[in-house]
């Protein structure tokens, strides 16, 4: 088997290459947006200059248009380990998980309670509290162990009773990197009711595998543009789930599942570029075992993700090694090198002394592209005590980034002004 060779990686996406003057951008904003491989536009290139088409017409570019909505289902049932007729699109998360909850919630009744949770982007938490509020239904939240950020399972545990109708909640959080046991939350909420499960992988879905069986939830959502794809949401629902609901639709489109969850045209664009990057994916697995993977695609998205995770976790380890001799780094979460592996390789951290705005500038003015802000991570917020305004500086790491990625950001990091002394 090769090494994870990463500059074999970075050569599949041209926007890591050097700039005209030979520098290097350091992409450290990847939980905001990831970069994409080559053939992901150039699928949806050739999408759109040779079979843009609508659904539906008695000719080859419209036929073609079908087979690539039918080629994303499938893609999208590898990714998720699901079947294609559970498999969603939609234009981002945030509006598949508006749609969902307006579906759910005609379910309710006043008196029902439903859980979200305070690691959760707010995507996964304003849909549910706003229509809870439209059924009068209540609002628990789960609380976080403030020491490391991780999702407190003794509060869920203490929320869950027989009313409770829905718990949301998400697979990792895209400010602390904090990585939650879905299938031993999932278990929780099936011992002590019979609510629905809903998780957001949208922070999870490049770091590591998605196995909706393994998970037991009824429902998960991700977006295309966090692992390497174009912009496009997808969402999985159980197929006994979905069939019991009533989704809100026009009249004359299709009334069955999947499609009838799908509100309007799909970006067909989208998915072709979904498609090639499922399949970008999957093939890292044949490049690390020197062939060309042609075979199970679901197997080889298992074995890529085993890569990605070993290659991240190297990362994650070193850059809270580093940290630690860095004074004045606070990171919110898990600041352990030795529990690397609980949390993915994003970094919500502050230092001393600087804003937040001001130090992801000067980082940005010496090619270190990170995030910056809340996060929309409202809850973690409130419970730190830290401002929303102010938020974090963010620098999240994919499996196209080198170890020494981390050398070159500390090496940055330590000519600031706060830092020389
Ligand atoms: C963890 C998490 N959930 C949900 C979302 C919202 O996703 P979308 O932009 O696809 O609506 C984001 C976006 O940053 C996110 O990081």
């Amino acid at each position: 088997m090769n090494a994870f060779d990463v500059d074999a990686i970075r050569a599949r996406f041209p926007a890591l290459a050097a700039d005209a003057a030979g520098i290097e951008p350091l992409v450290l904003d990847g939980p905001g947006g990831t970069q994409v491989p080559r053939q992901v536009p150039e699928a949806i290139s050739a999408y759109l200059l040779g079979s843009n088409a609508n659904l539906g017409g008695q000719y080859t570019a419209s036929r073609d248009t079908g087979a690539i909505v039918d080629a994303a289902r499938h893609a999208g049932a590898d990714f998720y380990g699901a079947r294609p007729g559970e498999i969603i699109f939609g234009p981002n998360a945030t509006t598949l998980l508006f749609n969902l909850s307006r579906a759910v919630a005609r379910e309710w009744k006043p008196g029902d309670e439903i859980i979200v949770t305070a690691l959760d982007h707010w995507a996964n938490v304003s849909p549910w509290r706003l229509a809870a509020q439209d059924a009068g239904v209540t609002v628990h939240e789960v609380r976080i162990d403030e020491r490391d950020c991780s999702l407190d399972l003794d509060h869920l545990a203490s929320l869950l009773n027989e009313r409770t109708r829905l718990v949301a909640f998400t697979a990792a959080s895209n400010t602390t990197g904090t990585r939650v046991d879905i299938p031993a939350v999932t278990r929780l909420v099936r011992e002590h009711s019979e609510a629905l499960t809903c998780v957001d992988a949208v922070h999870h879905a490049p770091h590591a595998r998605i196995d909706v069986k393994a998970f037991d939830c009824d429902f998960l959502v991700s977006s295309a543009y966090k692992y390497f794809g174009p912009h496009l949401g997808m969402l999985f629902g159980r197929a006994e789930v979905l069939a019991a609901l009533t989704p809100y639709k026009v009249a004359p489109a299709k009334d069955i599942d999947p499609n009838r969850w799908e509100t309007g045209t799909q970006s067909f664009e989208a998915l072709s570029g979904f498609v090639a990057a499922v399949n970008y994916l999957a093939s890292l697995a044949g490049d690390m075992e020197g062939r060309q993977d042609g075979g199970d695609r679901s197997a080889a998205l298992d074995r890529a993700f085993e890569f990605i995770g070993q290659h991240e976790d190297a990362i994650g380890r070193r850059f809270l090694e580093r940290a630690r001799s860095l004074p004045g780094m606070r990171i919110a979460g898990i600041n352990d090198p030795d529990r690397a592996l609980e949390r993915t390789a994003t970094f919500g951290f502050q230092l001393d002394g600087v804003a937040p705005g001001d130090l992801a500038e000067w980082l940005g003015q010496r090619h270190a592209r990170v995030g910056q802000g809340n996060f929309y991570a409202r809850g973690l917020y409130r419970q730190l005590g830290l401002t929303e305004t102010d938020g974090v500086v963010r620098a999240g790491f994919m499996h196209y980034n080198r170890l020494e990625d981390v050398d070159r950001f500390f090496g940055i990091l330590a000519g600031h002004p706060a830092l020389e002394g």
